[in-house]
């Protein structure tokens, strides 16, 4: 079988990373270099910081990319970059720099759906799946339910109507003292807590697959204010047990409900959040209950990098899909 390298950039919010990936599957390089450490004093992404950053990372990263899968650009079939949905500034830069190598060294360009990139996630950590599978698509800018039914071809079965789970997640750290990105904090904290010592709202949204996570995070952020203002001591563990099982629990039930209307029997997670312990756990314990297959990422997967671009890069090649030198960054491109 012919060997289809692809050279993968991904700079859409704070990790300037490049990938080489062969077929899809197999990762040759995973280069990330995170901003993480620059944008926490400030309590999250600061959009111009993270252009400036990218900028001063980008030769950097690629080159790295290109010498631990001992490859030059000689031997690269095709250049894949996420131009969206991200920050503006941030995705520019990626495409900017795939362009420059695309153009100079006469190499195919594919533009790269970030989203289409997390799910992509799945085939490197699991080289046996194949489509159709139903994937939670869990990030710190998105919420969605999508129906993978062919490797290019996706129908959104529900998303979230207001703050996507790992937005929620930061927002509720800020609360209760956490840095930014409190979602792994939160992770951590919620194992020396009670869950069921707070009860939060569960917003379910009875109609479809829908949901909604600024009425539970609005409940925590009162329950906080609440005691502060009654000088009330509160037990930050317990807050982010509570939490953590109430999105847990929501999101558990909607992929369960969704997949058993869809007669889907395999599930994946995808996205920031699907790092998280809770979930993984909540997950797969309905996957067993159900008798559903889940596929998951390992945690590095989860987060932005640039091999799940590669991977999702690979299949939008193989369908002869190829951007020019009008190919522009889309900060809120529809997958
Ligand atoms: O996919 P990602 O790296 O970037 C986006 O595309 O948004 O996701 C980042 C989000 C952040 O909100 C972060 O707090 C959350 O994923 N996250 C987690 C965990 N690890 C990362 N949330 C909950 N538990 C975790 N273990
Ligand atoms: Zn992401």
């Amino acid at each position: 079988m012919k060997e289809t390298k692809i050279l993968a950039i991904e700079t859409s919010c704070d990790e300037t990373a490049a990938a080489v990936v062969v077929n899809g599957r197999d990762v040759r390089s995973n280069i990330i270099a995170t901003q993480i450490d620059l944008h926490t004093k400030y309590g999250g992404v600061v959009p111009e910081i993270a252009s400036r950053m990218h900028v001063e990372k980008i030769n950097y990263v690629i080159n790295e990319a290109l010498e631990k899968a001992e490859m030059t650009l000689d031997d690269i079939d095709a250049i894949g970059v996420t131009y969206g949905p991200g920050l503006v500034g941030a995705l520019l830069v990626g495409v900017v720099a795939a362009k420059a190598l695309a153009f100079t060294k006469n190499i195919p360009l594919v533009g790269v759906h970030h989203i289409e990139g997390h799910i992509a996630a799945n085939y490197i950590q699991h080289p046996e799946l194949e489509p159709p599978f139903l994937c939670l698509v869990v990030s710190g800018g998105h919420t969605h339910l999508v129906k993978v039914k062919d490797y290019n071809e996706y129908e959104i079965m529900g998303k979230t109507r207001d703050d996507a789970a790992g937005e929620a997640y930061d927002k509720v750290a800020r609360a209760i003292g956490l840095a930014y990105p409190g979602g792994p904090k939160i992770d951590a904290l919620s194992k020396e807590g009670n869950k069921e010592a707070i009860k939060f709202p569960k917003a379910m949204i009875s109609d479809g697959y829908d949901f909604s996570f600024s009425g539970l995070k609005s409940a925590v952020l009162n329950y906080v204010n609440s005691a502060k203002m009654k000088d009330e001591p509160i037990n930050v563990a317990d807050i982010a047990a509570s939490f953590q099982h109430t999105v847990v629990e929501v999101l558990v039930t909607k992929t369960m409900a969704l997949a058993k209307a869809e007669g889907i029997t395999k599930i994946a997670l995808a996205g920031g959040v699907a790092a998280n312990s809770g979930l993984c756990e909540g997950m797969s314990e309905a996957c067993k209950k159900h008798g559903f297959t889940l596929y998951h990422p390992s945690k590095i997967l989860c987060t932005d990098n640039a091999a799940m671009i590669g991977s999702a890069a690979y299949y939008e090649y193989l369908r002869g899909s190829r951007a020019d030198m009008t190919l522009n960054a889309v900060p809120n491109l529809a997958i």
